[in-house]
């Protein structure tokens, strides 16, 4: 029997690789990998493309080439890299996923059979007036306080709402016989911690950005203050999030945005965390009032009931388990060939804003 090919979009991002990794492991698919810059973990089995989701002589060859079963569209600039160019972020956001938007439509009129696109979005999609009201609010449903104040999160929200258009009205006005329509699915991802990447352009960064610090015995300055909370996820959980929204039965999917949660944790509790394994770590918070007012518009946690009910999401790390059995024993490895630089300049994010 013919493979699936599966289309993935950012591949070389943080999620992409570890997608990549999943996918290709299992070995059910034929994967079609685009980025603007080369993926560093090639795999034999992927087709690479390098390039722009805005390149539409590129999504036409594509498009040509392959007939996809699902796309995992990842391509995005985050909150902080946002706002520092929010028009370049804007085309990326909004006209990259047009562009993936139609070439899925195409392909599922073509083949008539609906073309999966998986869409990853975000706590940004979120906006609270102020950190109180957050507070006050406490785990949220998908359905409220959806105002963003960032380029990011209004991009996340728009493409929500347009994605789920091409699944269910488009082209409703036309007399195009046997229309088949694309199959979007989407989660709201909270801040994401990984032991084999770091995160750039992003607000959240500053979790994971503190124990790769610490595993490099290289100080941190958080840009957010100790009492900052935020949902978390551990990239494992990511990756499995957007691989089961994509396997779900349509049948069983009720909306069309799930928020998929894990723990939700301060930064000074992240800190405690890596004093456990990292003793000498040295973490100091200095907060940048742009990054800090960005992230007391998020929520501190999120409810996801209806994506445990609708297709039996359940991460497998809680706090405990990501820290102690995923993240401290990968990114320790990942820096053990490296000896600790005591005296190098505190671990920054490239991208302040
Ligand atoms: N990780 C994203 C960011 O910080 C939020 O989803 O922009």
């Amino acid at each position: 029997m013919e493979k699936g090919c599966i289309l993935i979009t950012g591949a070389n991002g943080e999620i992409g690789h570890g997608l990549i990794r999943y996918l290709a492991h299992e070995g059910l698919y034929k994967i079609v990998a685009l980025d603007r810059s080369p993926i560093d973990d090639y795999q034999k089995s992927v087709d690479f493309y390098k390039g722009d989701i805005l390149d539409k002589n590129l999504i036409d060859e594509l498009n040509r080439k392959y007939n996809f079963t699902a796309i995992f569209h990842l391509a995005a600039i985050l909150s902080t890299g946002g706002e520092k160019e929010p028009l370049p972020a804007h085309r990326v956001n909004v006209e990259g996923s047009l562009n993936i938007l139609n070439l899925a439509d195409d392909q599922s009129n073509r083949t008539k059979t609906p073309v999966v696109v998986v869409f990853p979005s975000t706590i940004a999609a979120y906006g609270f007036a102020t950190p109180e009201q957050r507070i006050a609010a406490g785990k949220i449903d998908e359905h409220r306080y959806l105002d963003p104040i960032t380029m990011y999160g209004i991009n996340k929200l728009y493409i929500e709402h347009l994605g789920n258009y091409y699944s269910t009205r488009y082209r409703s006005f036309e007399d195009t016989p046997n229309l088949t329509r694309l199959d979007f699915r989407c989660v709201r991802l909270p801040g994401i911690m990984s032991s084999e990447s770091l995160p750039s352009g992003g607000t959240s960064d500053f979790g994971p950005e503190m124990i790769h610090a610490a595993a490099q015995g290289k100080p941190y300055e958080c840009f957010v203050t100790a009492e900052t909370r935020l949902p978390f996820i551990v990239m494992p959980d990511g990756v499995h999030s957007l691989i089961s929204i994509s396997r779900a039965s349509r049948r069983s999917l009720t909306k069309p945005v799930y928020n998929v949660g894990s723990f939700s944790i301060s930064a000074g509790e992240i800190r405690n965390e890596v004093l456990k394994y990292f003793p000498k770590a040295e973490i100091t918070f200095k907060p940048n009032p742009k990054r800090l007012a960005i992230v007391d518009s998020w929520p501190v946690d999120v409810d996801d009931s209806a994506a445990r009910k609708d297709w039996g999401w359940r991460p497998e790390f809680d706090r405990e388990g990501a820290f102690k059995n995923y993240l401290i024993p990968g990114i320790t490895r990942r820096y053990a060939s490296q000896r600790p630089q005591q005296s190098s300049p505190p671990l920054q994010s490239t991208d302040r804003a």
